[in-house]
């Protein structure tokens, strides 16, 4: 087990935005996270990764409590995420962004030994031929890149992907899902928060959905999309119910 989330709530003011939510990933799983808008899917990164703390619950990496830390020493004990809305820092060169991420990874690297892994996971990622380029630049696709190209360069054990596919062209999509697929291989386990239906139920193990924060199924790629209260949740938003049957077909 590399990841438990134990009934952990956070409200904002009045709004519950995780109701006591529970949820595991074992070691070389890729969990997959669907629901709708608003449901607390980035807010359960989020706490998982220190931006903020669970006003109750637990947050356990490989067994260890890491409920509260901030996020350099959650990255520091092998938790890298990427966003959901990539800023990269526009007036650096794309290796210059990559290797900020290496400096404050898993290990602790000197800045040239930072380099090197910045150079090897922009290769991994497609963006050898962009890196003296400012990040500011490049495309939405390519940022995306970039954004998974940092969060790699930290040697995470457990990978974050906050909607990595959302504005990419179906051909974009397809190498996205072939670098997440490579990257698993590699052992590194995966939780990612997708609204591309198809692309969740091929990739995930297993299907985690919220609603309101809370969760309302969990399972099996199959099982998740026809679970009656998954549609139900889907329905208030037809772009998304249209998904979602896409998804199962
Ligand atoms: N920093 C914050 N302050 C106040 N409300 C927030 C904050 N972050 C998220 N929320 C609210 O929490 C709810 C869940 O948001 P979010 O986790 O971003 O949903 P999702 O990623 O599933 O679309 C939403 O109602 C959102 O407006
Ligand atoms: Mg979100």
């Amino acid at each position: 087990m590399i990841l438990q989330v134990q009934n952990v709530s956070k409200r904002f003011g009045g709004l519950v935005a995780l109701d006591s939510v529970s949820l595991e990933v074992q070691e070389g799983e890729i969990l997959g996270v669907i629901g709708p808008n608003g449901a607390g899917k980035t807010t359960l990164f989020n706490v998982i990764n220190g931006v903020y703390a669970p006003q109750e619950g637990l947050i356990l990496f490989r067994g260890e409590n890491i409920t509260g830390l901030p996020p350099f020493k959650v990255a520091r004990r092998g938790i890298a995420r990427t966003h959901q809305i990539v800023r990269p820092l526009g007036e650096l060169s794309v290796k210059e962004n990559v290797t900020v991420g290496a400096c404050f990874g898993r290990e602790n690297l000197s800045l040239k030994a930072a380099a090197r892994v910045a150079d090897e996971v922009l290769a991994f990622v497609g963006l050898a031929a962009k890196t003296d380029l400012l990040a500011g630049k490049l495309n939405v696709a390519e940022k995306k890149r970039l954004e998974l190209a940092r969060a790699l360069a930290m040697r995470p054990a457990l990978l974050l992907l906050d909607e990595v596919l959302a504005g990419l062209n179906p051909n974009e999509v397809s190498e996205m899902i072939s670098s997440i697929r490579r990257i698993r291989d590699q052992g590194v386990s995966i939780i990612m928060i997708e609204h591309l239906m198809h692309a969740v139920m091929k990739l995930s193990d297993r299907v985690f959905v919220l609603d309101h924060g809370a969760q309302i199924a969990e399972g099996t790629p199959e099982v998740v999309s026809s679970h009656p209260k998954v549609v139900e949740a889907y329905l208030g938003d037809p772009q998304a119910a249209l998904r979602l049957l896409e998804g199962s077909a």
